[in-house]
């Protein structure tokens, strides 16, 4: 294994990510508990993370001694670089100016990290991010590659096997980067490079078991990829100490509840709770038209049903959560900054501190594709794994104006009839997300002899990695007038069928 030693990188997951790509275990450590981690885990190399600080002042993170000393493989990236420059004898200097975003480095000599990759004398694209800058080499490094603004761009010392960089490796932006980090893991560290999805599910396993002892675990379940995930692997770990809470609140796709409810309870045997509240979502929303009052609305009601449902189980000290990194990412650069509430994003966040409860989040680390894999691996159906995206409050906010179950009801069937055409073109797992909106203007149409004075309806689909950015989809020419005419047929209530062509930003993914 290999042991991620985190200096406060906002993208030290990235580094973990690569390395199990290349098939090698790893596990981040804070600075502060890395002495701790090292003992325990006796892992075969090191990589020390980025991060805010600079060396150069005096209670800035250091590398626990044990591990500088332990003749380990090391690979220095950003901070790491300058840390072990400074700690083994070198010099670094604050940066006038630094260097952030996209540069070139040149090749001056081989090194054990281009084996496969890359030769001397080539130049190669990387992703800097530095204010500091190593000035002098430590004893026994020699200089690799150089870039315009940093001439220690990569260095390496042999003989200790240690490898430092200036730029990020971890990033999709350092399009090498994925094979630099592989090369390190398996040929600097001689990791064979056999670590799979398996292994994550058995050491998660064991992971929870310790956490949670024989307590109570609840669990609520959405019917999306993640929170089916963490399901299905929870209750694989603790059995039928696990309950999950499936709430209905009429806002939810064509047939999902049964889905759902169907392969939990039916296939896997899992115990769960299934809410039908409709009516009290339905009364709630009554005359609410603002979408961030019904965000709010819908995620307190959430929780208000699910509370009520955990008293009734008795005892639940845990409260199990599909929680993505990028979830983790996201509150983390949410805090600290005077930042703008785009949306109230709902999941059951807020339900830990109210009911006082402890928290199971086994999916903290991975990335979506993982959990996909991870899915795949506990054998979940593919229509679960490749499931599109689905929001929290659903429906309610594809219903611009009042939500009322007639309204839910129209879009419930529109939005079926558009995902199965998507579905019979074969073109469902190459869009991120697809549904439909459905609009309060109304506009007139004829339809046999007689006039029509009904709802529009807006098709929406769109490519992403990871919904932070979006471009609209480009369906082949005949799809989406045959869609439309479908959906005018079928769906009373609708008569006018157009399309969003928006990209994120400036639009959102959802209308609200
Ligand atoms: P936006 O509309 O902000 O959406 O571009 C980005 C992604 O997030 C999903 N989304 C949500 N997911 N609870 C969720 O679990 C929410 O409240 C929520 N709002 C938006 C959206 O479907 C898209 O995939």
């Amino acid at each position: 294994s290999i042991l991620i030693v985190d200096f406060g990188s906002q993208v030290t997951q990235l580094i973990a990510r690569r390395i199990r790509e290349a098939g090698v275990y790893s596990e981040i450590a804070p600075f502060q508990s890395a002495a701790e981690a090292f003992t325990r885990m006796a892992p075969k190399g090191i990589v020390l993370s980025g991060g805010p600080a600079s060396v150069v002042d005096e209670d800035s993170p250091r590398i626990p001694q044990e591990i500088l000393d332990s003749g380990l493989p090391m690979l220095g990236i950003c901070y790491g670089q300058q840390a072990l420059t400074r700690q083994l004898g070198g010099q670094v200097e604050k940066g006038a100016g630094g260097e952030f975003g996209e540069a070139f480095i040149d090749i001056g000599a081989p090194c054990a990290l281009f084996d496969g990759l890359w030769t001397q004398g080539e130049r190669h694209q990387v992703w800097m991010s530095h204010g500091d800058h190593v000035a002098e080499l430590a004893p026994g490094f020699r200089p690799v590659a150089t870039s315009k603004g940093a001439p220690f761009a990569i260095i390496a010392d042999d003989a200790r096997r240690i490898y430092a960089m200036q730029f990020h490796p971890e990033v999709v932006h350092t399009p090498d980067g994925a094979k630099l980090i592989a090369n390190f893991a398996r040929h600097v560290c001689g990791l064979t490079g056999d670590w799979s999805m398996a292994e994550f599910r058995a050491a998660k396993i064991a992971e929870i078991r310790q956490q949670v002892g024989s307590a109570k675990v609840i669990c609520g379940l959405s019917g999306g990829v993640d929170s089916s995930v963490a399901a299905l692997l929870i209750h694989e770990a603790i059995g039928d100490q696990l309950t999950c809470v499936f709430v209905d609140g009429g806002i939810l796709r064509q047939g999902e509840a049964e889905q759902v409810v169907g392969l939990f309870r039916g296939h896997y045997n899992i115990p769960l709770i299934h809410v039908e509240a409709q009516t009290l979502f339905m009364n709630g929303l009554a005359g609410v038209t603002d979408p961030e009052a019904k965000r709010k609305f819908i995620g307190k009601t959430f929780i208000d049903v699910f509370e009520a449902e955990a008293k009734k189980i008795g005892g639940a000290e845990f409260l199990a959560q599909g929680t993505l990194y990028p979830d983790v990412i996201e509150s983390v650069s949410f805090t600290g900054g005077p930042s703008v509430t785009i949306k109230s994003h709902h999941n059951v966040g807020g339900l830990p501190e109210r009911m006082n409860m402890k928290l199971v989040e086994p999916l903290r680390e991975l990335f979506k594709d993982e959990v996909r894999a991870l899915g795949r691996e506990l054998g979940l159906p593919d229509v679960f794994v490749g499931r599109h995206p689905f929001p929290g409050p659903g429906l309610a906010i594809r219903i611009p104006g009042e939500v009322t179950k007639e309204r839910c009801d129209i879009l419930r069937k529109a939005d079926a009839i558009y995902l199965e055409e998507i579905r019979n073109a074969g073109l469902y797992d190459a869009i991120w997300q697809a549904f439909a909106v459905l609009l309060p203007v109304r506009t007139v149409g004829v339809m046999g002899d007689a006039r029509t004075y009904d709802s529009v309806l807006a098709l929406r689909a769109v490519t992403s990695v990871d919904g932070m950015t979006a471009q609209a989809f480009s369906f082949p020419g005949d799809f989406l007038p045959r869609v439309a005419t479908r959906i005018i047929n079928e769906v009373k209530g609708v008569n006018r069928v157009v399309y969003d062509y928006t990209s994120k930003p400036p639009g959102t993914i959802e209308w609200e």
